[in-house]
């Protein structure tokens, strides 16, 4: 609540001055680091980038990224004139088409999930508010621009790739992944949000985090389907 001090109003405590904490964007990338080293080591995605997933391992992975991707869409189609995930949505970083190239160039395959479905509620859920919806595009859209821009490149040399197949990876309305991603934070430091509101988005970010290892946990169990 704001205080009167000498007849002024004190600033709330969603202004920084009286609230040491750190912007949202490091709040977020800091916060969530055990979880990011947690989703790197896990088996699927070493066993991926070490070569040793198969082509049929990855479309299947491809098809359940699709269905994240498409609540996720759905999602930013619903909120885009919110007043806090539109400072994100952006539909020139959207990846439901360039899956969609790769999920045809792979060979489609439908897989039951509940790795997935639990991924895709959660990201439903999120609609509630925007801040929530934020963790979740915040944790796919700059991990991809980020780590994935490298995951990319390793899977184009693992598949001996020409350029089809990875469309997912690459972003062409984003020349410079880093001047893209500094902005994107720039946005998330400028919406006024109180201390809660931070830790509330951090804890969804953290969550998201485990949702994906949920499903990168599911693709572990059909490695000896998978290996190559
Ligand atoms: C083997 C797997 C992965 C590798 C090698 C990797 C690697 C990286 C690297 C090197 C960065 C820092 C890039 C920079 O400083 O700009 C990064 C950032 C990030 N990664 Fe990953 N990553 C992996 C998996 C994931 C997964 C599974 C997710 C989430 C689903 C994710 C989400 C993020 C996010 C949100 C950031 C941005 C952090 C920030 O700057 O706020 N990463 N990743």
């Amino acid at each position: 609540m704001p205080k009167i001090l000498g007849g002024s109003l004190e600033r709330d405590t969603t202004v920084t001055a009286e609230n040491p904490a750190p912007a949202l964007s490091a709040l977020l990338r800091t916060g969530s680091q055990a979880e990011h080293t947690a989703a790197e080591g896990s088996s699927f995605m070493s066993e991926l980038l070490a070569g040793r997933i198969n082509a049929a391992g990855y479309a299947h992975f491809l098809g359940l990224l699709r269905r994240v991707y498409e609540a996720l869409e759905d999602a930013a189609r619903e909120l885009r004139d919110d007043p806090l995930a539109s400072a994100v949505i952006d539909p020139a970083i959207e990846r439901l088409a360039a899956l969609d190239a790769d999920i045809e160039h792979w060979g489609a395959t439908v897989v039951a999930s509940p790795a997935t479905d639990a991924y895709v509620a959660r990201i439903q859920q999120s609609t509630s508010w925007g801040g929530l919806f934020i963790a979740h595009h915040y944790t796919r859209y700059l991990g991809d621009l980020s780590g994935g821009q490298a995951i990319g490149r390793i899977i184009t040399r693992e598949f001996d790739l020409d350029g089809a197949g990875v469309a997912f990876y690459s972003f062409d309305a984003v020349p410079k992944p880093k001047l893209y991603k500094d902005a994107y934070r720039a946005r998330l430091d400028a919406l006024p949000l109180g201390a809660d509101e931070r830790e509330r988005i951090l804890a969804e970010v953290k969550a998201v985090f485990g949702l994906n290892g949920g499903i990168f946990a599911e693709m572990t169990t059909y490695l000896d389907q998978y290996g190559r």
